[in-house]
């Protein structure tokens, strides 16, 4: 097994400004101060701290949801600051992000189904059917029927959102997925599950995590 750095952070910094009023400095709250990892195919990375430490404002700078404000973010070798809008799409596939609260990922108003299918639309060009098999595929996967594609996320308990949120995360395969908190917002016996579910998949198509956690006794790393 190749031990390839997927994920490297180099000194990353994030500054938000904050309001003080008229005529007063500016003031910054410094939410990422140098932060600075590696992490290998297949890995996981458990990012452990309380809450306002910087956790979700991390993760944020991992999917290129937000620009760093100073430190340089690298995706497979590749650097991402000052990349192109179209570069970015690119590099977006290759890392994923699950949220606490899955209502963050699924649209409450489209079905599973459209909902799994639609980073393929967008990222791929697979016919109808390949399409379709590979939304069997995943949702099997995450312990879920193909008949259940028709439904909607309310119809669903919040741990199988959980786990539709993780599905539509890995339809394109990507090298990396940032979890922010995912098993805090469920019920202590659901919790075990779903990171069992992570690792399987984990196992499956050897995907490397962050995993963004306020404690290491309810996540189990490797
Ligand atoms: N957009 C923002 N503007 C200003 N401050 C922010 C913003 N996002 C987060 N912060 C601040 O950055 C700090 C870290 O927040 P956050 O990353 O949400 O922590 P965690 O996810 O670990 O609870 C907190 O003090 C928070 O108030
Ligand atoms: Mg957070």
């Amino acid at each position: 097994m190749s031990n390839k750095v997927v994920l490297k952070a180099d000194n990353l910094h994030k500054h938000y400004p904050v309001s003080q009023g008229l005529g007063k400095a500016k003031a910054y709250v410094k939410a990422l101060n140098g932060v600075s990892f590696e992490l290998q195919a297949g890995k996981t990375l458990a990012v452990v701290g309380e809450s306002g430490c910087g956790k979700s404002t991390l993760a944020r700078q991992l999917t290129l949801i937000e620009e760093p404000t100073d430190g340089e973010l690298f995706i497979n070798d590749e650097a991402t600051t000052g990349y192109s809008r179209k570069a970015l799409k690119e590099l977006r596939t290759e890392i994923q992000m699950v949220f606490q609260n899955p209502y963050g990922s699924l649209n409450p108003r489209h079905t599973i189904g459209y909902q799994l299918t639609e980073p393929l639309d967008i990222h791929t060009k697979l016919s109808k059917d390949d399409k379709r098999d590979k939304i069997n595929e995943m949702m099997r996967n995450v312990g879920l029927r193909p008949e259940h594609a028709g439904r909607y996320p309310h119809m669903f308990s919040g741990g199988q959102r959980q786990r539709i949120a993780l599905a539509r995360a890995m339809m394109l395969n990507p090298k990396i997925v940032v979890a922010d908190e995912p098993t805090s917002a469920l019920d202590v016996s659901i919790q075990a599950q779903v990171l069992n579910l992570f690792m399987d998949l984990q196992d499956e198509y050897r995907t490397a995590y962050v995993f963004l956690t306020q404690s290491v006794g309810r996540t189990s790393c490797r």
